[in-house]
């Protein structure tokens, strides 16, 4: 090894380790680079991109750790050295409870499996309900079969927070992936009393993803109706408060696109339309989409995100709606309906593209972003699903809309160093659709 891997700021464990926020841009564009390599099926330059990158940049631990896992794919004999010297600089960071359980967790990431699962332990044992920490050593836990060991973990943020049925469907959520069936099926009976709608969302989503053979039980809200509005309402009343801090944090940029869209479409920004903002959330698209209404609504099934999207002052009417069920839809119809990342929440969407052709004038448009899929849908394991470019344009055709007029593909976030691939369309509703 020619040169000491180095790291661009001395605190690095005190921070989430997800966040690359310790990065130059040079070493994202790295990881960026050998990822886009991987993805391309080469693998030879992959490595000989991330060799490089750690030899010769500042890099944050989190991409560190990236570009030594794209080695690790050839081979430990590559990665080895890189991983003990990241280590070897991390260890005197680890000065509290925290920063053992970043380390800890980065560990269990880099394959150095026993001693990350015993610093998480000994950590556990000073922070029994760190959540980061307990989900780390869950997996790990898992992998080995020891799936008693993993749901004894949980015990004790069960006992800290006893009326929390989402908090228990969390731990269902992962014995199912991870093939505990049995196990998933004796927690949601747990979790049911403590959270309406849980098993009828489970089972919902299990035989879905049967159905698809897309494997057990991951997604709590697939398709629409009660299960999806109760479990995705459920989330996003526990997610309000932080939301705007952590998808800023992620980097999210849905509503960036659609403001794109929006420009590109060179509307005068008069105030002369009729908007629905469809599944408004805190309502950050509110400030760009305002300078273009002359009525502009934000709907969500959500009350603490409607409540933080009221606080903005830019929407003229903000009312609770469950955008799979066209009863509980504001009066339209609407100029145009904009829905940014909030169809990841939904499976099949014919029924909520049917809805907002319904409340679409014709000719009127319709601008929505989505994850990216190669085909078809599927519930992806971070329980949001994605959807791919022909599914969409035949489903929309089928509710009356046209062909795109723009698809944007961008990235839409980073999720453990790697982007997600995105989607942003604009279609019109036509005109002479019966
Ligand atoms: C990730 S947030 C996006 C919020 C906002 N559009 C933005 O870009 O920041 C997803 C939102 O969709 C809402 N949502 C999910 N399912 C819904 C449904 N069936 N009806 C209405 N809103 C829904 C959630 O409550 C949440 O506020």
């Amino acid at each position: 090894m020619t040169q000491i891997l180095t790291l661009s700021q001395h605190d690095v464990l005190s921070g989430q380790i997800e966040e690359h926020r310790a990065d130059t841009p040079a070493a994202l564009a790295a990881l960026k680079a050998a990822n886009a390599a991987l993805d391309g099926g080469k693998s030879g330059q992959a490595v000989a991109l991330a060799t490089q990158a750690l030899t010769s940049l500042a890099l944050g631990p989190m991409t560190a750790a990236s570009l030594i896992l794209i080695l690790r794919r050839t081979g430990d004999a590559a990665a080895d050295p890189f991983t003990a010297q990241l280590l070897a600089q991390l260890a005197p960071m680890a000065t509290d409870t925290a920063r053992r359980i970043n380390l800890g967790r980065l560990m269990l990431a880099l394959h150095r499996k026993e001693e990350g699962a015993a610093l998480l332990r000994a950590a556990l044992a000073e922070k029994p309900t760190d959540r980061p920490a307990i989900l780390a050593l869950t997996a790990h836990l898992l992998q080995q079969g020891a799936r008693a060991d993993a749901v004894a973990l949980w015990q004790p943020l069960f006992a800290a927070e006893p009326a929390n049925g989402l908090l228990r469907l969390d731990l269902v959520r992962i014995l199912a992936l991870s093939g505990a069936e049995a196990e998933a099926r004796q927690i949601l009976d747990q979790a049911e009393p403590l959270c309406a709608n849980c098993r009828a969302a489970f089972e919902t989503a299990a035989a879905a993803l049967r159905g698809t053979g897309a494997g057990m039980g991951a997604g709590m809200g697939t398709g629409t109706g009660a299960p999806q509005a109760a479990m995705t309402m459920e989330i996003f009343e526990r997610f309000a408060p932080t939301y705007d801090a952590t998808l800023e944090k992620l980097g999210n940029r849905g509503p960036e696109m659609i403001a794109r869209m929006l420009t590109a479409m060179a509307l005068p920004a008069k105030r002369q339309l009729a908007i629905l903002d469809a599944g408004c959330g805190t309502g950050l698209c509110g400030p760009f989409l305002r300078p273009y209404a002359k009525r502009l609504v934000g709907v969500d099934l959500s009350p603490a995100m409607l409540a933080k999207a009221r606080a903005r002052k830019v929407f003229h009417v903000l009312d609770r709606c469950d955008l799979g069920s066209i009863g509980t839809y504001p009066k339209g119809p609407f100029d145009m309906v904009i829905c940014a990342d909030v169809l990841v929440y939904f499976g099949d969407l014919a029924q909520v593209f049917g809805n907002f052709a319904a409340v679409t004038k014709p000719g009127g448009w319709l601008l929505f972003t989505v994850e990216a899929a190669e085909a078809g849908w599927h519930l992806a394991p971070s329980g949001r699903h994605k959807h791919s470019l022909a599914y969409l344009e035949e489903t929309l055709r089928k509710a009356g809309f046209g062909k795109p007029k723009q698809a944007e593909h961008n990235d839409l976030r980073h999720e453990f160093g790697k982007p997600v691939a995105g989607l942003g369309l604009a279609v019109q509703r036509l005109a002479l659709f019966a």
